[in-house]
């Protein structure tokens, strides 16, 4: 209901309420209430007048100015905060190089609260700058780090969940960045959960805790079950890396004799609270396990074109049901914004519908949802629309959170867009381009030159001028 706490937002808001629909609303209102939408109203709908008098006499009352117009806040389902130093460097190697030479060393320095500190403080900031309104991190195995990074999130306003990350096999994790013990390191575990949860300001749950081992090859069997019993102990949150790449899918195979998606759920790891990054090399077995349990995928499109050596089926696992989101994979993908994850689904998808040896014929060259050789040419697409909706709506149901659509009941997190910015890409004709045009151009040309306000929870975490 309307009242004095109440903020109006009026203008354009655009949204995908469903993968297969874009929604325009011209002109309308959003009545929201302890950050929480109360209406969305339009100038069809019956109370739209009074409550539009309402509205303009309020102090909190917010119109879009020019071509400006709102959008959900952005979901980023796999980010590895304590790489944030690493972003855009270090990407000449192979996953399992990568991680001994380059991404051990770097998440090994957090021990140092100070240094922690200083790179999730800037963190944060620049991310909520880019439209991430809730982020889920991989944090170190250091405690206190992953706390700052907690303590850092809440204070800015992001909605997070923030994992202390466990690894405790010693033939895969080096001597000076590994969990002390098994027992250690979920005692730890479960330390932080307790931590986030009674965090000082966390009433509202705003960062949440998420259970975090690393990927199989990283953990030891004890490991994994004690941090599934954890996770039905506390019923929260659980990540993980599950079938990224050649390498690591065969490496789980050779150790437990089954893909990582049946291991894990054989340890207790895989519910609706879960979000598998990657699983890239699913089969079908896998994605109805996946879909049974109605899991979380957090589709990585640039970091695969480092790591995977190969292209996730998306629209296959759209096909079949699964609770897919997407994720910037920081610093496995060099970009700080979903914007460029949005381009590159499309750009992904394209790539696998069409193949890409110039060696075989057209027909031959693609790969198609149903593995047959017949040639159809939607078979593997995804569509602008499509993708904006895996970096919001897509995000929230994988994570089971209300956000990523203009819906009564749902948290506004939300961004304003300025397309008339000074220094912008996105070049907007106003004679030429209708909204759709816009919002299209919006996902391919946008940074954060464009976005001018940031709300999360109805809050106003980052405004600049215009
Ligand atoms: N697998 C295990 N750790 C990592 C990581 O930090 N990044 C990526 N992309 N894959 C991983
Ligand atoms: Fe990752």
């Amino acid at each position: 209901m309307n009242s004095p706490e109440c903020q109006y937002y009026h203008g354009t808001f655009i949204h995908t309420p469903s993968i297969s629909q874009i929604e325009i609303l011209d002109d309308a209102l959003i009545t929201v209430n302890d950050g929480i939408i109360q209406s969305v109203l339009t100038p069809q709908s019956r109370d739209y007048g009074p409550a539009l008098d309402t509205a303009k006499s309020a102090a909190s009352y917010t119109k879009k100015k020019d071509h400006g117009f709102f959008i959900p806040g952005l979901v980023d389902l796999h980010i590895h905060a304590p790489q944030w130093p690493q972003l855009g460097k270090a990407l000449h190697l192979p996953l399992q190089d990568w991680l001994q030479n380059c991404t051990f060393p770097l998440e090994a320095k957090y021990s140092d609260t100070e240094f922690a500190n200083t790179v999730y403080s800037h963190m944060v900031k620049n991310l909520l700058a880019n439209g991430t309104t809730s982020a889920v991190y991989f944090a170190t195995i250091h405690s206190r780090a992953t706390e700052i990074l907690a303590e850092h999130c809440l204070q800015q306003g992001q909605r997070a969940w923030v994992g202390r990350v466990a690894m405790d096999e010693t033939t895969q994790c080096p001597d000076y960045y590994r969990d002390e013990s098994t027992e250690r390191g979920l005692q730890q575990s479960e330390a932080s959960i307790q931590f986030i949860r009674q965090l000082d300001g966390n009433q509202a749950s705003l960062v949440k805790p998420i259970l975090t081992p690393r990927f199989i090859p990283s953990c030891t069997d004890n490991m994994l079950q004690g941090l599934g019993e954890l996770a039905n102990r506390y019923q929260c949150h659980i990540q993980t890396h599950c079938s990224e790449s050649d390498w690591e899918h065969q490496f789980v195979i050779d150790r437990l004799g089954v893909t990582d998606t049946q291991a894990l759920d054989d340890f207790g790891l895989l519910n609706r609270h879960t979000i598998l990054a990657h699983s890239n090399f699913i089969d079908d077995r896998d994605m109805s396990i996946i879909g049974n349990r109605q899991a979380g995928i957090a589709h990585c499109p640039l970091s695969n074109q480092y790591f995977s050596g190969a292209v996730f089926p998306l629209r296959k696992a759209i096909d079949a049901g699964l609770h897919v989101g997407l994720g910037t994979d920081i610093s496995g993908g060099p970009s700080a914004s979903q914007f460029d994850s949005c381009k590159h689904v499309v750009g992904a998808s394209r790539m696998l519908e069409s193949g890409v040896n110039p060696a075989l014929s057209a027909d031959a060259r693609g790969f198609n949802v149903d593995n047959s050789n017949t040639r159809n040419n939607t078979a593997s697409r995804i569509d602008f629309h499509e993708a904006f909706y895996l970096a919001t709506a897509g995000g929230g149901v994988a994570l089971d959170e209300p956000v990523g659509v203009f819906k009564k009941g749902y948290r506004f997190d939300a961004l304003r867009i300025n397309p008339d910015t000074p220094n912008s890409n996105l070049m907007y004709f106003p004679a030429l381009d209708s909204t759709e045009d816009l919002f299209q151009k919006t996902l391919y040309g946008a940074t954060r030159e464009n976005i001018k306000t940031v709300w999360v929870n109805g809050k106003v975490v980052l405004a600049k001028e215009t």
